[in-house]
């Protein structure tokens, strides 16, 4: 999309997810809160942020630390309260930052009082807001549908003696969303935020939402299929993308698209493949961005990059913006995942998350590299996390902000035991600040040549032949990225001009005549000359 001045921070800007546990506790309870995030606003305006999404705030068991949500229109007492939220999003504002919350349409915490009435009883009027089923004739569960995060995908309430569906944890019921009254409550939700001057949502699972009507059995996965469907055993071909799903995001975007400026929603669309992904931006009247998981999940390598985000330009329909991230709260950080501890090629992660087309996200701590924190199951306080050490985590990418080296982090008072325990707080704020060759300056200064450079914001993205390992591109008219990915040192002819930005800083305003080398983990933005003419 076009550098349109309405929508161009959520279209092209650097965007930045907090996770408000994690980000800055005041009350030295060890957990982050929102009067926290207010105090941290000033280093994301310094960063030059123009949005942030909260995971969620709202009232919350924790089961899945805010995603069972018990209150949709409430703030989770832990974290604060509503005057702080209505405090934040005007702070927010006057430092020009949008501020984006987390709606969970797919499901609510068992705890939520819809569903505890919708279990009191079958005929009780909430009944059909959650998906029910009898159990098949042996007692066995209504279909062989596979949660999320494994095992069944039903839970027997012994109350009713009929099972509930739960897609993610049996804490977490899905909604049904063929029924009407649903739809409406949600239509009230948006419209509840939106009035506070919201700006607009990240949508939790934005495919699943929608559920077969008739709860037909998934088909077996084969050994052809993605990874996680072969984990899962089977397809979710009919509780997941089903084509009703597309009708909820229509609902959604008209009610964000009337209001004035119209609100933004940005979809989880954790899907294997891009072409998956693409269906959900609809013809321009579904999610304004859609997360590219895919992306997240391709090898650092530049054969494997380049591919996937030619496919990525070649299927993002007309008229739609593209949305880049490389870490958030459920995946190993990239610094971990994508360059292992490497901080040369972690550079170069975000040099290149910074020079796609379209708009990023960074996830808290990436602007300073923070790697996982290695964390063992009795540190751990997500469930998924504990059941799947050390296949699988998401705890270590939870860990608080290291925004000092001091004791308590910066993060919350010295003393104080964090809800999860520091990583190396050799990394933080306070020390990268005073560096003008740390990760945070140049995460910031690629923020600013992002918004000096109209090329870098809007310009067209086009691939570069490249010797092995080496991924570049052009961007607009003058604008050559390249990263060297491979373990040999590189040479890209048929680049004239000078260095704005190096991954290592001494070479920028480096002059280039010709041939720009690079050794192996290095990256740089190069502005082309102007050819005479
Ligand atoms: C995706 C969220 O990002 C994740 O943290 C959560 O566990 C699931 N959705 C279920 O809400």
């Amino acid at each position: 999309m076009a550098g349109d001045e309405v929508d161009s921070w959520w279209s092209e800007g650097a965007l930045y997810q907090i996770y408000p546990r994690s980000y800055q506790d005041t009350n030295a309870d060890g957990v982050g809160d929102l009067p926290g995030i207010i105090q941290r606003l000033d280093h994301l305006q310094w960063l030059g942020i123009r949005g942030v999404w909260l995971s969620p705030v709202t009232v919350s068991p924790n089961a899945d630390f805010g995603y069972d949500v018990a209150d949709f229109c409430a703030v989770e007492p832990s974290l604060g309260n509503m005057t702080d939220l209505e405090e934040l999003v005007a702070e927010a504002t006057s430092r020009g930052m949008k501020v984006l919350l987390d709606l969970v349409p797919n499901h609510t915490s068992i705890e939520h009082p819809w569903f505890e009435e919708s279990r009191s009883s079958r005929d009780n009027p909430k009944r059909d807001w959650y998906v029910w089923a009898d159990p098949k004739p042996d007692g066995s569960a209504p279909n062989n549908w596979v949660s999320s995060f494994g095992g069944s995908a039903w839970t027997l309430d012994e109350v009713t003696g009929q099972y509930y569906l739960q897609n993610f944890l049996p804490e977490q019921a899905d909604l049904n969303w063929w029924s009407d009254e649903v739809r409406a409550e949600f239509d009230r939700i948006l419209r509840f935020w939106f009035d506070k001057g919201v700006a607009g949502f990240r949508i939790d699972v934005a495919h699943m939402v929608v559920k077969d009507k008739e709860l037909r059995d998934n088909p077996p996965a084969t050994s052809d299929d993605p990874f996680l469907d072969q984990i899962r055993g089977q397809l979710p071909v009919y509780n997941s993308c089903r084509p009703e799903v597309h009708d909820v995001h229509r609902r959604f975007r008209a009610i964000a698209d009337s209001y004035d400026p119209p609100r933004v929603l940005i979809g989880e669309t954790f899907l294997p493949n891009i072409e998956d992904v693409m269906p959900f931006y609809g013809t321009g009247d579904e999610l304004n961005l859609a997360f590219n998981i895919p992306f997240l999940h391709t090898p650092f390598e530049a054969s494997a990059l380049r591919d996937m985000i030619e496919r990525t330009e070649a299927l993002i329909p007309d008229g739609c913006a593209l949305v880049w991230t490389g870490s958030n709260h459920d995946v190993p950080r990239f610094p971990t995942r994508w360059a292992d501890g490497d901080p040369d090629r972690a550079r170069c992660a975000l040099v290149m998350l910074m020079t796609l087309r379209g708009s990023l996200f960074l996830f808290e701590g990436d602007e300073i590299g923070m790697v996982d924190t290695p964390l063992v199951p009795e540190q751990m306080a997500d469930p998924i996390s504990i059941r799947y050490y050390p296949v699988y985590g998401r705890d270590g990418a939870r860990t608080p902000m290291q925004w000092t080296g001091a004791p308590g982090a910066g993060f919350t008072e010295p003393g104080v035991e964090p809800w999860l325990p520091f990583g190396d707080l050799t990394v933080n704020v306070e020390d990268q600040r005073r560096d003008p060759e740390s990760f945070l300056s140049l995460c910031r200064d690629l923020i600013g040549v992002r918004d000096a450079l109209p090329d870098l914001r809007n310009g067209a993205y086009a691939s570069l032949d490249a010797p092995e390992g080496v991924l570049a591109y052009q961007r607009g008219e003058r604008t050559v990225v390249a990263l060297n990915l491979g373990a040999e040192p590189a040479r890209l002819g048929g680049v004239t001009g000078t260095i704005r930005v190096a991954t290592r800083r001494s070479r920028d305003e480096e002059r280039v005549d010709g041939t720009l080398a690079l050794g192996p983990g290095e990256g740089a933005v190069v502005l082309l000359d102007v050819l005479p003419g």
